[in-house]
């Protein structure tokens, strides 16, 4: 029928909310000029600290969970799963801000935790736990990423191919994280704002 295009539209442009975006215009900057450039929670800790972050990465997961919501309503796990993955599309690539947006981990976080709570609180355990090892959000995020077919696996077969379309864009999107790693230049999460 017409609802689940109408919901996956919809999800889609519900991810181009981007609230790193609006905060930094707020502050008077393009958070896309700034730091690592990224459109997302960590850039924004970075360039305008905590509260701001905090803010965007709250938002940037809620972004997630009601396209769930959305998806489920219209028509159940499927189309949740179908929203879910156009408002990660819609904050990576947001239509309304030049298809310049963020890295998608905050937003694939609030549509795991909606979709299936235990698979988004383990995986957030995971990034967290590494996070905090290697003082760096992207290598918990990587790590996370890597792993997040595998463990959806073990909660439902369904999730694999669907967790890896996130995945490997998400991957994509940390290449120059990645690069920088190799290079022992990514700098360290800094709480000093
Ligand atoms: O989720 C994004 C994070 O993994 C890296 O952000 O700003 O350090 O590139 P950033």
């Amino acid at each position: 029928s017409f609802y689940p295009i109408a919901g996956i539209v919809l999800s889609y442009f519900i991810g181009n909310i981007s609230p790193a975006i609006l905060i930094g215009k707020m502050a008077g900057i393009d958070i896309r000029n700034q730091g690592s450039g990224n459109a997302g929670s960590t850039n924004v800790l970075r360039v305008l600290g905590k509260k701001a972050a905090a803010a965007t990465f709250v938002i940037d997961v809620l972004k997630g969970a009601v396209a769930v919501l959305i998806g489920n309503y219209i028509g159940g796990t499927e189309v949740a799963m179908a929203c879910g993955a156009a408002a990660f599309v819609g904050h990576i690539w947001p239509l309304i801000f030049g298809f310049k947006g963020g890295k998608g981990i905050a937003t694939a976080f609030g549509v795991i935790v909606a979709l299936e709570p235990g698979l988004g609180l383990l995986m957030a355990a995971i990034a967290l736990s590494v996070i905090a090892i290697s003082r760096r959000v992207s290598v918990g995020s990587v790590v996370a990423i890597l792993l997040l077919p595998l463990v959806a696996y073990f909660f439902d077969p369904i999730y694999v191919l669907w967790s890896a379309f996130m995945a490997v864009i998400a991957l994509i999107k940390h290449r120059s994280n990645i690069r920088r790693l190799f290079r022992g230049e990514e700098p360290k999460i800094s709480f000093k704002k």
